[in-house]
């Protein structure tokens, strides 16, 4: 029996979409169902890496055999996210993260005033936590030497989903990003998936296409390729 890829590296995921709460029973959310990211930790735990699983809001059951952490909004996933990511060896940060939060959090449930009326709620950016983690490395030797991005992106005439993959890992500064095309009908809460792997080492882009856990085979190859070409 060879070495399984990933034996004795540490990997931690996040996986599924944030809930940005408006009061204390509403919230803004996405699609994901964190169906990729528990493809990905499932993956990575059978390549032998020491998983940790940082879950957002998932549509589908955490696998066995990997530790679980929990956070629900942007903020909280990123205070979990820095104080998960020292000891860890690579980052994959699938989860879909909200980029706007409302601006205030009510303390009871919004209620109707009136007949017709309607609140209007004021969104504030949230944090870019992969940029801000990739940033904090350069002064931090404990965080993870291997960090992976996903972008969900559309073509349009500006530009192929490959070219905004491109700006994108080159704004976010991290080793990998992996680029799925969305639609309507494609990827989210979807079986299969179809991605393209971008370098910034660049290396040519890998192509795959299959189920959620095939493409988290591929996507776990290139990660053990990456740190056998660069070990640390
Ligand atoms: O910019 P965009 O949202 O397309 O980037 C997607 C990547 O960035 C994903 O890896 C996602 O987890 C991460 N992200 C983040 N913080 C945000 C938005 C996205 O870490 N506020």
């Amino acid at each position: 029996l060879s070495t399984p890829i990933l034996a004795g590296q540490r990997v931690l995921i996040t996986a599924g979409g944030t809930r940005e709460p408006l009061d204390p029973v509403r919230f803004l959310g996405n699609r994901s169902s964190g169906r990729q990211g528990v493809a990905l930790a499932q993956a990575a735990r059978d390549a032998g890496a020491e998983v940790t699983l940082l879950a957002t809001h998932l549509e589908v059951a955490p696998p066995a055999g990997v530790r679980l952490v929990h956070a629900s909004s942007a903020l909280e996933l990123r205070a979990a996210v820095f104080a998960e990511a020292p000891g860890h060896d690579v980052l994959i940060m699938n989860a879909a993260v909200a980029d706007f939060r409302p601006a205030n959090i009510e303390n009871s449930k919004i209620k109707k005033r009136d007949e017709h009326s309607a609140p209007v709620i004021t969104l504030v950016r949230n944090p870019d936590i992969l940029a801000e983690i990739v940033q904090a490395r350069a002064q931090d030797a404990t965080l993870p030497s291997l960090i992976v991005g996903f972008a969900a992106e559309t073509g349009d005439e500006q530009g192929s989903v490959l070219d905004y993959g491109r700006s994108k890992l080159a704004r976010k500064g991290c080793e990998m990003l992996v680029v799925n095309e969305v639609g309507a009908q494609l990827t989210f809460g979807q079986d299969t998936n179809s991605i393209q792997v971008l370098f910034a080492s660049q290396a040519p882009s890998v192509q795959a296409t299959g189920s959620k856990l095939e493409v988290a085979r591929v996507v776990i190859e290139q990660i053990a390729s990456a740190i056998i070409g660069h070990p640390h």
